[in-house]
């Protein structure tokens, strides 16, 4: 079969975050069990010196104000159209917001893809006819509703929810702006608190929904995850899913960073770490957490000022990756220069050093308040750089934790806690020093979160299952 992915982000195109990830891992392991994807997402200004070597295989006089085409072909290995709206996508800055801030009309600028994407999954492009529309998150929330209102053509679409926290909202008056029914603005399909809002409408008209752990399906039907949407999520129950993102493991493998090392093997672990401490000037006795992550209120940072003290005076060290939120950036920035040679912080997006963190750390920090599925959890698996995780979302679907139970049935892989609040983060890293004092648990434990399959395997056959029952 055939399916048209249409996302906001795609790896290694652009990225801001795991969707990124997901979108870009897809294709690849859903050939491997039949399925060919395409991938349609915006050029923006950065991508726009790769339209030269693509087909033009679709165009629209006027796109939501401009000109607009769909130039297609293979980029990295990958199926790709791109979007070439140079009104809406060709600026300065990322693929949501410029120098001053978002941009003001994103509403419009995702509408758009939306709809292109919809057109070409009912109409085929190029010989090449969709049977099944996946949209992403908000940015592809309406594309379900745009098949669903204007005619399907026999495509079915599914919508995966990859974070509820954005939601797409745009006032009532862009009802006609965004060319949508403006007999459907009633609280049962469009409407949302008297605006709108393109991930509820894709939820409304999504055949099936999909999000990304089996625990964030269950959490987004409530309250305290769903963020306004768990009414419309549990009502469509019967068509929602979790399925669990997986990790490009090519890409993260110990057997692959400057001092390889593997389950049968961890010395190259403790080369990896003996490496990077030196060269970020770290002298940690006890265990060396790591973490990399968008500095914001979704990943918990907050709570390491009032817990990394404790951990440090119990020997533990950390090292920091990450950017976002300004006021988050200072406060790891703080517990730095308050302990030197037990705290690194580096602000930055980097790849690079991202690896050599997990090649060299023992354990990795994931104290999220929420967390839909989260991949650095699972890096962490692979690399045997133990995880520490709140028991939310896909964190606590991928980690066994080291309960008495798990230790004696020999399962465990990490540390998982509970509620989210510096007594619960507090308490694990004080667990996470014991255990890391006793050599043998330790190790095994290590081991044990080695053999973890993260692999797209599992995944890709869940979807392809989950396309298949879409088509029959
Ligand atoms: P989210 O999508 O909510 O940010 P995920 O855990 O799903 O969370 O994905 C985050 C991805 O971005 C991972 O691949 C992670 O390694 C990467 N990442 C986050 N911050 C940085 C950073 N500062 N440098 C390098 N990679 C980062
Ligand atoms: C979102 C979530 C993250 C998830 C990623 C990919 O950014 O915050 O938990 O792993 O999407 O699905």
């Amino acid at each position: 079969g055939r399916v048209l992915s249409v996302a906001s982000e795609c790896v290694p195109m652009i990225k801001t975050g795991g969707l990124a990830d997901v979108v870009g891992a897809l294709p690849g392991a859903l050939a491997k069990v039949g399925w060919d994807m395409r991938v349609l997402m915006p050029a923006y200004r950065a991508l726009r010196p790769r339209l030269d070597d693509l087909d033009e295989v679709w165009s629209e006089q006027n796109l939501f104000g401009g000109d607009a085409r769909v130039m297609a072909g293979e980029i990295d290995g990958l199926q790709m159209m791109l979007l070439d709206a140079p009104h809406l996508y060709d600026r300065e800055g990322g693929p949501y917001s410029g120098p001053g801030g978002d941009w003001f009309d994103n509403a419009r600028r995702f509408a758009a893809l939306s709809w292109v994407a919809a057109r070409m999954a009912r109409d085929g492009i190029d010989g090449w006819k969709a049977d099944i529309l996946h949209a992403h998150d908000w940015q592809a929330g309406f594309a379900p509703a745009y098949l669903y209102y204007g005619g399907s053509g026999g495509v079915a679409s599914v919508l995966t929810i990859h974070n509820i926290a954005f939601q797409g909202w745009a006032p009532a008056q862009a009802l006609n702006d965004l060319r949508l029914p403006y007999d459907q603005f009633y609280p049962g399909a469009l409407e949302y608190y008297g605006g709108l809002s393109s991930l509820k409408a894709g939820l409304v008209c999504a055949d099936r929904i999909t999000t990304v752990s089996p625990n964030y399906a269950a959490e987004l039907m409530r309250p305290e995850f769903g963020m306004g949407l768990e009414g419309v999520i549990a009502q469509r129950g019967a068509a929602v899913s979790g399925i669990l993102n997986g990790v490009d493991t090519g890409v993260w493998s110990p057997a692959a960073e400057p001092v390889p090392y593997s389950l049968k093997s961890l010395k190259g672990k403790a080369a990896n770490r003996a490496a990077f401490c030196a060269d970020a000037g770290l002298d940690v006795p006890g265990p060396l957490a790591v973490l990399v992550s968008r500095l914001t209120d979704q990943k918990g940072i907050d709570l390491l000022e009032a817990c990394i003290p404790d951990f440090i005076a119990g020997g533990g060290g950390l090292a920091i990756l990450g950017s976002g939120d300004p006021l988050l950036e200072a406060a790891v920035r703080r517990l730095e220069a308050r302990f030197p040679g037990r705290v690194s912080v580096k602000i930055g997006y980097d790849e690079a050093y991202s690896h050599r963190l997990f090649a060299a750390g023992d354990a990795v920090l994931v104290p999220s308040r929420f967390e839909p599925c989260g991949l650095t959890q699972m890096y962490g698996l692979a690399y045997g750089t133990v995880p520490l995780v709140s028991a939310v979302g896909g964190l606590a679907d991928t980690v066994i934790h080291a309960s008495p139970a798990a230790l004696t049935a020999g399962v465990a892989t990490g540390i998982v806690f509970h509620p989210v609040d510096a007594t619960g983060f507090g308490q694990a890293l004080r667990q996470l020093l014991q255990l890391y004092a006793n050599k043998p648990v330790w190790t095994q434990v290590q081991k044990n979160a080695m053999k973890q399959p993260v692999g797209w395997e599992a995944s890709a056959a869940a979807y392809a299952a989950l396309y298949a029952e879409m088509l029959a």
